[in-house]
Order: C-alpha cells, then sequence, then structure tokens
C-alpha cells in the first residue's frame, strides 16, 4: 500500500510514528503538506496537484487535519474521496466532529451519554439555558476550543452570564454544559479504529483544575474499559462517520457521557501511557479497508430519479407486525430494507425470514412514492414527551 499522511507537521512524534509503522510493515508511507495541494475540477475528472505537479497514485489517504486549516484541510480530502481513494477519515466525519455543538448535535438523537448541554443566542436566553442544564456551578466551552483552553467553569448564574455575554461580544459561540461534578477532574480518552477501542486512558487532572487534559497538566493512567465505555467510544465514532477516533467520556452516575470525538488523536500521550501500537493499528486498520473507500450515499444512490432512502416506523397495529420481511412484499413494492433498528440496536441487511415488530425503524431504499404510502400520516415523526416536565407552548 502507499500511503499519503496529510500533516503540516512531519517531525512530531503522531506523524513519524506512523511512518514508521507503515515502514514496518511492508507499505510506503508519504507525509504531504496539506497546504501544497491544488484542487483541480474538471467535468468528470477530479484531480489532485501536489507543489505544482500531478499527484501519483496512492492507496490510502491519513488526513490529520489541524483545527486552523479545516476547511481547506477537508476540501483536500473531499477531493481524494471524489477520486475514490480510502480516506481514512472523511471529510464530513472531521467536520461532524471538528465544533463540539455539530459534534453533540449528531449525537443527540441516538442512545448514547452526554452531558446536557444547549446553545442560545438571545440574552434573554441564558439564565434559563443554565437553569435547563443544572444550575451553577456550569460549564461554558468555546465550540472549537482545544487543550482545554477553550473550556471555563463558572460558579454562579450571575458569573456565568457575565461570561457569555462577553465572549459574545467578541464575536464568540459558547456551550452551556452542565458541570458533571462527580467526574472529579477525571476523563477516558479511548482510541477507536475501525470497530475497535484500540487503547483507552484516564486522565487526572492535578490540584485545583478540573480540567483534566494533559496541556493542563492533567496525569495519564492505563485503563481496560467496560464494555458500556467501549461501547459509546465505537458508536459515537460511527455516528461522526469516521474510521479513526479519540474519544473524551466523563465517567458520570450515568455511565459514559461523551464530551467530544477528536478525528486527529495525538498518540504520544497515549502510546507512552499504554505501552500499545495505536499507530501500528492504525496503519492494519487502513491497509485491511484500502480497497473499500467510502461510497457517499447521498452521492450515489438517490442518484436514480424517483428513488430515495428513507425510514420506515411500524406503528403499534401495524399490518406488517409479525410478518417477515419476506411477507411483507416490500421487494416487490421496488423497496430494499438497508439496516432494521430496534431499541437502539442496528441490524444491517436484516435477512428475509426475519419478523418485524411494532417499533421497528426499517431503513430503506426505494421509490420514493411507494414509501410515501407506508408512512401515514398519523406515524410521521413526533415530538415525544419530555421525561421532566418542561413548559411546552405552542408556536
Ligand atoms: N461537562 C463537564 N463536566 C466536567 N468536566 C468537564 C466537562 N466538560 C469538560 N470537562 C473537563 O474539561 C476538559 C476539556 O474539555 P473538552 O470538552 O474535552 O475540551 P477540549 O477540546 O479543550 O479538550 C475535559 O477533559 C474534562 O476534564
Ligand atoms: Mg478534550
Amino acid at each position: 500500500m502507499k500511503l499519503a499522511i496529510l500533516s503540516r507537521e512531519p517531525h512530531t512524534y503522531s506523524t513519524k510514528r506512523l511512518v514508521e509503522a507503515c515502514k514496518k510493515r511492508g507499505h510506503k508511507a508519504r507525509v504531504l503538506n496539506t497546504l501544497q495541494f491544488a484542487i483541480d475540477l474538471e467535468e468528470g475528472d477530479p484531480d489532485l496537484f501536489y507543489r505544482q505537479r500531478r499527484l501519483s497514485h496512492y492507496d490510502a489517504v491519513l488526513p490529520r487535519i489541524g483545527a486552523s486549516i479545516t476547511y481547506f484541510g477537508t476540501a483536500v480530502v473531499r477531493q481524494f474521496q471524489q477520486m475514490d481513494v480510502f480516506c481514512a477519515n472523511t471529510a464530513d466525519g472531521i467536520l461532524n466532529s471538528r465544533d463540539k455543538l455539530r459534534c453533540l448535535q449528531n449525537l443527540s438523537r441516538h442512545k448514547i451519554g452526554i452531558p446536557a448541554t444547549t446553545f442560545v443566542k438571545d440574552k434573554k436566553d441564558v439564565l434559563p439555558a443554565i437553569t435547563r442544564v443544572g444550575g451553577a456551578p456550569v460549564i461554558i466551552k468555546l465550540l472549537e476550543g482545544t487543550q482545554g483552553i477553550g473550556v471555563l467553569l463558572a460558579h454562579s448564574q450571575e458569573m456565568a452570564a457575565s461570561i457569555i455575554e462577553l465572549l459574545q461580544s467578541q464575536k464568540q459561540n459558547v456551550l452551556i454544559q452542565k458541570f458533571v461534578s462527580e467526574s472529579r477532574g477525571r476523563d477516558i480518552r479511548a482510541i477507536v479504529v475501525g470497530d475497535q477501542v484500540v487503547a483507552a486512558m484516564r486522565r487526572v487532572a492535578q490540584g485545583q483544575e478540573f480540567r483534566s487534559n494533559v496541556h493542563r497538566g492533567g496525569k495519564t493512567e492505563a485503563v481496560e474499559l467496560d464494555e458500556a465505555y467501549k461501547e459509546t467510544a465505537i458508536r459515537a465514532t460511527k455516528i461522526m462517520g469516521l474510521g479513526v477516533a479519540g474519544v473524551d467520556m466523563l465517567e458520570s452516575h450515568e455511565g459514559p457521557q461523551i464530551m467530544e470525538v477528536n478525528s486527529s488523536p495525538g498518540l504520544e500521550g497515549i502510546e507512552a501511557c499504554t505501552k500499545l501500537d495505536v499507530a501500528g493499528a492504525i496503519i492494519d486498520y487502513i491497509a485491511a479497508r484500502v480497497d473499500f473507500p467510502e461510497i457517499d450515499i447521498r452521492q450515489r444512490l438517490t442518484v436514480s430519479r424517483g428513488y430515495g432512502v428513507a425510514e420506515i416506523i411500524i406503528p403499534e397495529g401495524s399490518k406488517f407486525i409479525g410478518k417477515t420481511i419476506v411477507e411483507s412484499g416490500l421487494k416487490e413494492k421496488d423497496i430494499n430494507v438497508l439496516t432494521l433498528h430496534r431499541g437502539g440496536k442496528v441490524i444491517p441487511n436484516p435477512r428475509a425470514e426475519r419478523q418485524i415488530e411494532s417499533e421497528d425503524k426499517l431503513l430503506c431504499f426505494g421509490k420514493i412514492e411507494t414509501m410515501k404510502e407506508l408512512v401515514p400520516e398519523r406515524t410521521r415523526r413526533r415530538r415525544r414527551p419530555k421525561l421532566k416536565k418542561l413548559p411546552e407552548i405552542d408556536i
């Protein structure tokens, strides 16, 4: 395999380790400076130039895109994807995880632990928002901070409101988040590669500090994660659409709660702490996946006119309940069931003999008109009632 590592830092520990792991396995690796690409667009022929010369063939790409070059960096990754080169992390995956709001928005429709978080613009909404996430002390976060720099703990509502007002006046977007005090300055960093957690550590903040980032002086210890933590980290990585990620989780009373997902996790801290070959695991994953570049469903499947992807929810009393997929007659109606979602579990490619149950969600590809008939008005998505009774008004 010939691998391109997109990075502006060829001499950092992480990049050097990735190149070394690649060579050790008999692959070729080159570190390419993300900012020295030119993206050429022509009808039917997406292309890339590197330092003014047409880029030679690469089998795979490992993007290590820093926050300061997100726009250009993800454009380069997207171009590799258009050229059908396998990218360990896709442009959309990187963008989904880059900003903390977008990351939590993507996670929040799934059954996955996250700290209660809110995002407001209007000054009048600030105090009620703080109350909704549990009141002071409360966490305030910049959307794109790293290394703990953009994370603050406000001890009173008034303090929180003034900090938010100040940041907003400087055109900064901020999240208001419940302070998970029981985590006591500790968090978990899990490195997910493909479908597995390949290494994990606990970071412990020192002294009065509540942030456990290594850059804030946090000390690390290797941990063997239990299933709930592993499962949460892997699912979050999948929901982001990433192949390689560093997932940060708090250890709350309710179990794992995700704070953020990083698409270019540093390797130095985790390898030093766990003594595991994380770089090697990343390279092995890429080598195994080289022949399966990510296919953009929207771009490929829904190009056919009149066809699309829809989720059919099976309501109580539906005529489909108790029938198998083959008996449901969906196939004859030109509808294919891609996945079946049942109580938080996903069954990919469900077999024809599988029985349909009430509340199942069938992700289908087929004729839009026919699928419309299968979604009776009363089952179209409704807002679920809140567990905690909050005032609602009709607008
Ligand atoms: N809601 C929270 N409750 C308690 N501690 C938190 C919370 N959010 C963040 N922290 C602490 O602050 C650190 C940095 O937060 P994080 O969201 O990961 O931002 P960054 O991108 O700067 O690392 C975390 O590692 C954790 O120790
Ligand atoms: Mg973090």
